[in-house]
């Protein structure tokens, strides 16, 4: 009995869905396949719908001018958002639990639509839709045109009669053809962020991931590069670049099938995060950016930093303030006293605006170590019993702008906070709670959670004087337990955390747009361009030896432009001034060093690199187009270049990592036909600057620039302008 009523339903559901099919593809049949083509001025990535079965596929991505075939016999491995359970068997984007129970998706497509933006931005909608079911997606692919680069994301929604559950909802899942493929992944850890490997890949499915939630790229960024037939080069051949903006725990997922083909897969990591989906609401996945060019990985990390100008950061085209951050001069060992004598040696040296970092609040647990106080953000009035106003007046009277550091997700069980409110932290029921740095996340799923959040940052970020902010994170999450909410929706906690996170980030930056922010996580732990779209920079490492720091901002410099990789001289590391300074130099500069315990060259070095800052550099390296010309992973030496867009000035940077042999540097970037004049900027206090030499581009391109670098820790920079 029980048999033949599931027998009949199953029958019933069948001829609805049958159906419904029907009527889904007709648009399709009709005539020859649909073809939807998403270009940029020289990529594009073409996609078909098939008329024998109303399925979207795609034909290839690549060069705008390339004519792909259409295929001979459709073959399901070459849908363009793969789903699990109707014939997919490979690594599906989308894998969902029907209300029913049915375990397999299957979609079709209903219409699609392109928008001009503007001129440079088209975005282009595909509705697709399960004939069997009330459930559509729609993938949404913007491409802006001079940048060459495709942001894809995914809109799912139903109207089933219960929620669905989704088990795997990534962002996009392009397929790529070649021989070969190679993958370049920035990985490493508190410190060695950002570090490049790169391999071949073989079949199967390689997972670059992060299951941490919060302060999620600690151990690698969202973001990769994919080599055709050959390992990465700079300047020449096929590479595409993907970036996922998304803060919390992402999955990119590279398949190597049978067919060699690949398929990369971005988006939100599927472990320990199905989705229950209630009916009529609808599921935004995060944006993934693709950019692809046959000029190397060099153009790929332009066309990002492009696009990072005009639309993926806060204020692109304002100059970054030269920044005096005290956490290395003093950590959370000061007062009023100590801090304005502080000021007077950051003016002496030229700085724009003192940050000042941890350790300025809580009184009933003073943060005066990283112990207590996390969570209670009223000044300490032992330390700074003036306020903070106090110090921004101080320092105004400087001429220097003001900061402050918070954390507003974190709590310390020592805390005020946390003595209100336990069940705020972010725990599991009948576990152990874990510390790291003694401290715990906060719940941000909760509303009440939420509404601190706000305060902590409003409070501070309101006070008169301060025009900038450091936002930090400082652990992550090993146990995503929440008090709020409900069993069956536990696995929500770190998308619905980072989507709250991301609203507070979106919030600052629109209720105080005058006041800049960076981005930071214990250093580089939260680099992605779903959280930098409201931030002006970060902080990529704790790692601030220079000699460390020419990897750490060369692997980061491969998606974010230098004006956003915060680089500040140190005494870490007792490197050569100018060393420090020159490597420095190549980023957001920026000092950490308690002036009345510098030494007179040291001084020297860094007021004469503030000068040349102001005076050029930092209009190179924030508006110029980045060249790295000698990688430091291949020699004993590391150079790069920035070029201004019209080709009339660049700057380049040598960086000695080893003794070595002192070969010319090439530059790139030049215009060939153009004369330069070429001067050595930032030279040693014990030796005599070269005079400045004429060449042609030409020459210059082919010969490069001698240059006085041998020994390990020499370095140099020169400014290279077109000559009048
Ligand atoms: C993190 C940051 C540092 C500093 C400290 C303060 O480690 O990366 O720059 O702000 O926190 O506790």
């Amino acid at each position: 009995m029980i048999m033949t009523t599931r027998i009949t339903r199953f029958a019933v559901a069948l001829a609805t869905s049958l159906a419904a099919f029907a009527s889904a593809i007709s648009p399709a049949r009709a005539g020859g396949p649909i073809r939807i083509n998403v270009e940029t001025a020289n990529s594009a990535l073409k996609l078909f719908v098939a008329p024998e079965d109303s399925r979207l596929y795609e034909l290839g991505y690549g060069a705008a001018k390339e004519n792909y075939d259409f295929p001979k016999k459709l073959n399901r491995q070459e849908e363009f958002y793969p789903q699990y359970g109707d014939g997919f068997i490979s690594q599906p984007a989308l894998q969902i639990t029907h209300a029913d129970g049915n375990t397999s998706t299957s979609l079709a497509y209903v219409k699609r639509e392109t928008s001009n933006l503007d001129p440079d931005i088209a975005l282009t909608k595909i509705e697709l839709k399960d004939p069997a079911y009330p459930l559509v997606v729609t993938l949404c692919l913007k491409a802006y045109r001079d940048e060459d680069v495709i942001e894809q994301w995914s809109e799912i929604r139903h109207e089933e009669p219960a929620p669905i559950t989704m088990l795997r909802y990534h962002s996009a899942a392009p397929a790529i053809k070649a021989k070969d493929y190679f993958l370049t992944q920035f990985q490493g850890d508190y410190k060695r962020e950002a570090t490049l490997a790169e391999e071949k890949l073989t079949p199967g499915i390689k997972v670059l991931d992060s299951k941490i939630g919060v302060r999620a790229t600690r151990y690698r960024i969202p973001s990769v590069i994919i080599s055709l037939d050959g390992p990465a080069q700079e300047e020449t051949g096929e590479t595409f670049g993907a970036s996922l903006c998304w803060s919390g725990s992402f999955s990119i997922e590279a398949e190597l099938d049978w067919q060699n083909r690949l398929r990369l897969l971005a988006g939100i990591n599927p472990v320990g995060q199905q989705y229950r989906l209630k009916p009529k609401e609808t599921f935004k996945t995060p944006g993934v950016l693709w950019t692809w060019s046959d000029k190397g990985k060099g153009q790929v990390s332009r066309n990002f930093h492009r696009w990072a100008k005009k639309y993926g950061i806060r204020d692109g085209d304002k100059p970054r303030p030269i920044l005096f951050n005290n956490w290395e001069a003093t950590h959370t060992d000061f007062d009023d006293a100590k801090i304005v004598s502080l000021f007077d040696g950051a003016k002496d040296l030229g700085v724009e605006l003192f940050l000042l970092d941890d350790g300025w609040f809580g009184n009933k647990h003073p943060r005066d170590n990283d112990r207590a106080g996390l969570g209670d953000w009223e000044v300490n009035r032992k330390k700074l019993p003036q306020g903070l106003e106090h110090l921004a007046d101080e320092a105004k009277k400087r001429g220097l702008g003001f900061g402050i550091w918070i954390e507003p997700e974190m709590v310390n069980p020592q805390s005020e906070l946390f003595e209100a409110h336990r069940d705020w932290a972010i725990v599991q029921r009948n576990r152990e709670p874990e510390l790291s740095r003694y401290q715990l996340v906060l719940d941000l799923t909760r509303p009440d959670v939420q509404q601190h959040a706000w305060k902590s940052i409003a409070g501070p970020v309101s006070t008169r004087g301060v025009s900038y902010v450091k936002w930090d994170a400082n652990r992550y999450v090993t146990q995503p337990g929440s008090s709020y909410l409900p069993p069956d929706e536990q696995t929500h906690l770190m998308v619905d955390y980072n989507r709250a996170l991301l609203a507070l980030m979106s919030r600052m930056a629109k209720d105080f747009p005058d006041v800049m922010a960076m981005a930071c996580a214990g250093g580089g732990g939260r680099t992605d361009y779903g959280t930098l779209k409201h931030f002006h920079s970060f902080w990529p490492s704790d790692n601030t030896d220079p000699r460390d720091r020419v990897k750490i901002q060369w692997g980061f410099g491969h998606f974010f432009p230098a004006a956003t990789i915060g680089a500040h001289v140190t005494a870490m590391g007792n490197r050569p001034p100018k060393f420090a300074c020159d490597v420095a130099l190549s980023g957001a500069f920026g000092v950490d060093r308690d002036v009345s315990k510098m030494s007179a060259e040291e001084r020297r070095a860094i007021t004469n690199a503030i000068a040349l800052y102001k005076s050029t550099l930092r209009q190179i390296t924030s508006r110029g187009d980045l060249y790295r010309l000698e990688s430091p992973y291949d020699g004993p030496r590391a150079a790069l270049d920035y070029v201004m867009p019209d080709a009339s000035k660049a700057a380049l940077f040598v960086y000695q990592l080893a003794d070595g042999e002192a070969k010319p540097v090439k530059p790139c970037g030049l215009d060939p036909k153009r004369r330069y004049t070429v001067r050595e900027l930032n030279v040693a206090a014990d030796s005599s600057p070269s005079d400045a030499k004429s060449v042609d581009g030409a020459a210059l391109l082919r010969d490069g620039i001698p240059v006085p670098c041998r020994k390990e820790f020499d370095s140099a920079i020169f400014e290279i302008s077109e000559a009048k």
